[in-house]
């Protein structure tokens, strides 16, 4: 399973891309307006480092003002996938960009007919909100578990993007589903690391070696 930044900051994305871990990039308008300077010179920093997908989303709401948008954007580097909102609009910007050989994310999706939609007009990834559906008492990896099986019954190659996640167990539990790709803010990627027993295992490890050398 590919491991996405959702993030549009780039101290967060120069740090952790050295790890080695990190394949891509989601940001949507949101998380670019919390940075200052301009955003589409931060989306080309973001894809010098990252040298994978960088989501980049369109703010237009009508189908000739998102393909603007999204040629616009598709410009700034090979690495920029453009990033539309579901909706009749998105759809039909989606296949005509498509068409073109721009690669979309189709984003704010919340159920498999959605999901449906957007494959059928060739979107790269397709983006599941999984914990604004958990927030509203709706199971997020429930509708990521129905868009993988419908994708795998007509082997559409649109790219099941898990976003909006929380915690670790979002990610264990798509990478259990066979997602493709997880995108996760940097606090949850950090606890990804995360186990007591390694911490203290380590610490015993050294100490034995240390009272060794004493000896
Ligand atoms: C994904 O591409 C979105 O940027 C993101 O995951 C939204 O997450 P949120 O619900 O935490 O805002």
């Amino acid at each position: 399973m590919k491991l996405f930044i959702d993030s549009g900051n780039l101290d967060e994305i120069r740090s952790l891309v050295p790890l080695g871990i990190i394949d891509g990039v989601t940001t949507n308008p949101s998380l670019l307006a919390k940075e200052s300077g301009d955003p589409r010179k931060r989306l080309k920093e973001i894809c010098d480092l990252v040298k994978g997908p960088v989501s980049a989303e369109v703010v237009a709401t009508d189908v000739d003002g998102m393909l603007k948008e999204g040629r616009e954007l598709a410009k700034i580097d090979d690495h920029i996938v453009v990033k539309v909102p579901f909706g009749k609009a998105g759809v039909q910007a989606c296949g005509t960009l498509a068409r073109e050989g721009i690669r979309v994310n189709v984003t704010l999706c919340f159920s498999p007919t959605q999901a449906l939609l957007a494959a059928k007009v060739g979107a790269t990834y397709i983006s599941p909100f999984v914990g604004r559906l958990d927030d509203i008492a709706t199971s997020g990896m429930g509708l990521v578990e129905e868009i993988v099986q419908i994708y795998d019954n007509y082997e559409f190659g649109t790219e099941v993007l898990v976003a909006s996640v929380r915690h670790p167990l979002h990610v264990v539990e798509a990478a259990r589903l066979g997602a493709d790709v997880c995108t996760c803010p940097t606090k949850v990627i950090d606890t990804l690391f995360n186990h007591p027993l390694t911490g203290i295992g380590l610490e015993k490890f050294l100490a034995d070696w240390k009272k060794s050398q004493s000896r």
